[in-house]
């Protein structure tokens, strides 16, 4: 079977299609057909950083299981099913050890036509949700649905400030407006603003032409400020996202696409407006399970720009890397 290797650090001229052997099973792990594969901003900095160790890259995948190892009852041959990003973080808070491990970094990803799973990982795909859509849940779905609902504790009448439109804010939007939150959102991109607004964000700022977006967020909110910002921005951002938020606000912040978080935080800018700063690290499975439910009730389709060939992967990567996207880039193989 093919599978794509990439060098860490070694960019993504490195991914190369290679042939593995299927390895054996061992006891409570499934081997799944993959049938849809979707990339994350991770998968970028995991192929520009790292000791040119090789990887196989990708953490997030949908497929159909196709054989079953030893002490597996919960599920069968033909299931529809995706792993949760962390598999040893099965419920409860985050701790050293049930996040040590996750696909497509600590351990080999899932841009494979099979792979091997622990059956306590997986979860089951919604019967409305073809392969693809469901590879969009493990990270950029339950991030978001995390940064919401749990680490950003939003409640019923809530106002969230999503930044950008890549994968997790576009993500982040459409559950915030399932749920009945407003949405204000920001992109570099007009078109990708009035798309945006399509997909229900009430309000609109590009934050290319309005480098002071946050006094934007406030005249929005009538001087007061969103009760939940989703920080992804990084350096460029977190300040603005500091002073978006309301007073007794909260932060979620989640990671940086414009560049990470090596700029100082002035401890007043949360003191003063008793704010909350809270870091997420994607979820567990269990939140995997409650987004996969929600979803399903309240037919979410995830927004998938652009959908690449499993022979495409590299093409994929350069489309993601390009950030012309909104929403999700997916690779599909054969049976999607
Ligand atoms: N903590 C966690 O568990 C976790 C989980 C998932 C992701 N993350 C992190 O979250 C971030 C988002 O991930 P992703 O996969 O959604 O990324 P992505 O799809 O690659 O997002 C790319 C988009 O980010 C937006 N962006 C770039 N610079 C920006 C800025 N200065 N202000 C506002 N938006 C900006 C751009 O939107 P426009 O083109 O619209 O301007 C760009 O298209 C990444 O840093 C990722 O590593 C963290």
């Amino acid at each position: 079977m093919r599978a794509w290797k990439m060098n860490r650090g070694g960019g993504i001229a490195s991914l190369a299609c290679v042939q593995r052997s299927d390895p054996a099973l061992r006891p409570g792990e499934v081997r799944v057909a993959v049938r849809a594969v979707s990339l994350n901003h991770r998968d970028l900095l995991m192929a520009n950083d790292g000791d040119g160790s090789l990887l196989v890259p990708a953490s997030d995948a949908a497929g159909v299981i196709v054989e079953t190892g030893a002490g597996v009852t919960a599920w069968r041959i033909g299931d529809r099913v995706f792993a949760a990003f962390f598999p040893d973080w099965i419920d409860g808070e985050p701790s050293d050890a049930n996040s040590a491990r996750g696909f497509g970094g600590g351990l080999d990803g899932l841009l494979a036509e099979r792979v091997v799973l622990p059956a306590s990982a997986l979860v089951r795909v919604p019967a409305t949700l073809e392969f693809a859509a469901a590879a969009t849940l493990p990270c950029a779905g339950v991030t978001a649905w995390n940064a919401l609902f749990e680490a950003g504790r939003a409640r019923p009448g809530d106002r969230v400030l999503v930044l950008g439109s890549g994968g997790v804010s576009t993500f982040a939007l459409q559950l915030a407006r399932a749920a009945g939150l407003g949405v204000i959102a920001t992109s570099s991109d007009d078109a990708k603003l009035a798309r945006l607004q399509g997909l229900g964000a009430g309000a609109t700022i590009n934050y290319r032409n309005e480098p002071a977006w946050d006094r934007r967020v406030l005249e929005l909110t009538d001087g007061r400020g969103v009760d939940l910002v989703l920080e992804t921005g990084g350096d460029a951002t977190l300040s603005r996202s500091i002073r978006a938020a309301r007073k007794g606000g909260r932060i979620a912040v989640i990671g940086g696409t414009s560049g990470g978080y090596g700029g100082v935080l002035e401890p007043w800018a949360l003191v003063g407006g008793a704010k909350t700063l809270v870091g997420e690290l994607v979820g567990s499975r269990t939140m995997a399970e409650s987004l996969a439910r929600f979803v399903d009730e309240n037919q979410v389709a995830p927004v998938i720009d652009r959908r690449f060939a499993f022979e495409d992967a590299r093409a994929a990567f350069e489309h993601l890397a390009g950030a012309r996207h909104l929403g999700k880039v997916v690779i599909e193989l054969p049976g999607a």
